[in-house]
């Protein structure tokens, strides 16, 4: 397999970035009235306009170039087609098939996995319909109101992200409640709102052994247990999502009760399946397989559109482009939505657990940059924090700002206001405020030469700061599959580039194991000597608390 750095393109395109030097984005917009045409695209409802990129026409033909010399196209298909693209774990890629609305048969092993993905589409059909129209009840009856999904990571991260995104489409009864956290007041802030009676639990986790949300649903489950007076009650209070059923009836919920998903699945691309149960029964099964038509939607695009027509191989070369050309560090993700505002969390996941990754898929250090460190919040609350440093601190941070034409609580001109600030960002981030520009103002508001002098250094914008901008007309379930879609196979394309497996997470594990270790140390008091003897000194000072 290619290392990227021995392509034709990618040295092409380091002799490239030397030519462009600090070439102004604005001169090119000045120059080429075409511009914001020619570098947009539209996909399944998402236009994205990367005109205010650090980029020209011969820029984004040598990133097509390194997509092709990395076979970007090849490996599309062995996704698709479900080959063991994920080699440390020996299991295919698979969260396509989840929303393969044609039905066409997908095979893992020989098997085509549709009738499986079908049969608990359908179990979550029954079972999102009987909470909604209250054919399920709790133990004494009640009319389900609040459903708190356990779960962490790809099991939490999510449906958190959607049920936040889609909120305006919720059954008015419901409400939904995350658990992420070991942090005892992640759960006992959450219960302590809630009626027992008419709560219930979806115990999200892949693999059922993941100590936090094993951890939390114990405790759910002693507090459901004292509040109701009955064993029993779990029964209607508790269910399942996992790949471990065997795991799921060691904890006590009778696996009638479980949505089964598979080991082709990886947890942070779960949304789709199973996964996404507390969501599905928060906006109706009609409108989660909105979500699922949308991300096929994107599917279809991503394997079939040319590549530079391709909106998820265009993200992924930009981010390419920044990460390893111009050298960028952090890359922001900016929603312009307060229902996006668990997104950039979500994404955070997807792209740094998939390919936070220092070894190449034949185990060799890379010596390039890989996934840079991802980070957001919503704006406008953003423009009030950080945006400071976007704007005129040292690091240049490209963006992806993320916004809706139509908002789903139409008041006043609030929707206006927001899409104002968003452009406004992203015209000052490419656009700048030059010296000149600073002293006439200055000069126009009666300020004294001295003052004048003084200020403008502090005034003036550098400009030339990369951002993209995604559009949607409306945040509906389709738009949010399609978004997500896009961005899952900006992050796969990026691993393909990169030469890492995006599939697996090798990295989480030694944290777990020590943790496991120490935990041990605190109940026996006895402190390994292998520790270092910062570590050492804490254990002591816990225990000595305990
Ligand atoms: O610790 C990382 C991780 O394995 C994630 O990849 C995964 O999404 C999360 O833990 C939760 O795992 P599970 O669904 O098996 O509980």
């Amino acid at each position: 397999m290619t290392s990227p750095t021995s392509t034709a393109s990618w040295n092409l395109l380091l002799a490239h970035r030397i030519d462009l030097g600090d070439a102004n984005i604005s001169a090119w917009f000045h120059a080429d009235p075409q511009r914001a045409g020619k570098f947009s695209v539209e996909a399944a409802g998402i236009y994205l306009d990367y005109s205010k990129q650090s980029i020209t026409d011969q820029t984004m033909a040598m990133l097509v170039d390194l997509a092709q010399e990395m076979n970007v196209v090849g490996w599309r298909e062995q996704m698709f087609a479900g080959e063991q693209i994920n080699f440390t774990e020996q299991r295919a890629v698979l969260h396509t098939a989840l929303r393969n609305r044609s039905n066409r048969p997908i095979s893992v092993d020989g098997k085509n996995v549709m009738p499986s993905i079908n049969r608990v589409l359908q179990q979550m059909r029954g079972f999102a319909g009987a909470v909604r129209d209250g054919m399920w009840r709790g133990h004494t009856n009640e009319l389900i109101t609040d459903i708190v999904n356990i779960g962490i990571g790809g099991s939490d991260l999510g449906p958190a992200m959607a049920c936040a995104a889609l909120k305006a489409f919720g059954h008015p009864r419901l409400r939904s409640h995350f658990v992420s956290n070991v942090d005892s007041t992640h759960l006992a802030e959450t219960l302590a709102g809630l009626n027992a009676a008419s709560t219930l639990f979806v115990v999200c986790s892949k693999t059922f052994t993941t100590q936090e949300t094993l951890t939390n649903a114990h405790s759910a489950r002693r507090w459901l247990v004292d509040k109701l007076g009955a064993d029993a009650a779990v029964t209607k209070h508790f269910v399942a999502v996992s790949t471990n059923a065997k795991e799921v009836s060691a904890f006590g919920i009778d696996v009638v009760n479980m949505f089964e998903f598979w080991d082709w699945v990886g947890g942070r691309y779960s949304l789709w399946s199973a996964v996404g149960l507390s969501l599905a029964v928060l906006i109706g099964m009609d409108n989660f397989e909105e979500m699922l038509a949308g991300a096929h939607l994107m599917d279809q695009h991503f394997r079939e559109a040319p590549l530079e027509k391709n909106l998820p191989v265009i993200l992924a070369l930009i981010g390419i482009w920044q990460r390893n050309f111009m050298r960028a560090e952090t890359y922001g993700i900016l929603p312009y939505s307060q229902a996006l505002a668990r997104f950039p969390a979500y994404l955070q996941q997807l792209e740094m657990e998939s390919n936070g990754k220092r070894v190449d898929r034949e185990g060799n250090i890379v010596d390039y940059a890989t996934a840079p460190i991802l980070w957001g919040e919503p704006g406008t609350n953003g423009q009030h924090a950080f945006y400071q440093l976007i704007h005129q601190g040292t690091s240049v941070v490209p963006t992806d700002f993320v916004v809706a034409l139509q908002g789903e609580y139409p008041l006043g001109d609030h929707q206006a206001i927001l899409l104002a600030n968003c452009l406004a960002q992203t015209e000052a981030l490419l656009c700048g405020k030059d010296a000149a520009t600073v002293e006439q103002e200055l000069r126009s508001q009666n300020y004294s030469p001295a003052q004048i002098a003084q200020l403008t250094p502090h005034r003036v914008f550098p400009g030339n700061r990369p951002s993209n901008t995604l559009i949607m007309n409306r945040l509906d379930p389709k738009t949010l599959g399609a978004l997500v879609a896009a961005y899952e196979h900006k992050v796969f394309v990026q691993g393909i580039i990169w030469n890492v497996n995006s599939f697996d997470q090798w990295g989480v594990e030694l944290g777990k194991q020590l943790a496991n270790q120490i935990l041990s140390e605190f109940e026996v008091g006895a402190i390994g000597v292998q520790h270092d003897s910062s570590t050492r000194a804490a254990i002591a000072r816990i225990h000595a608390k305990r």
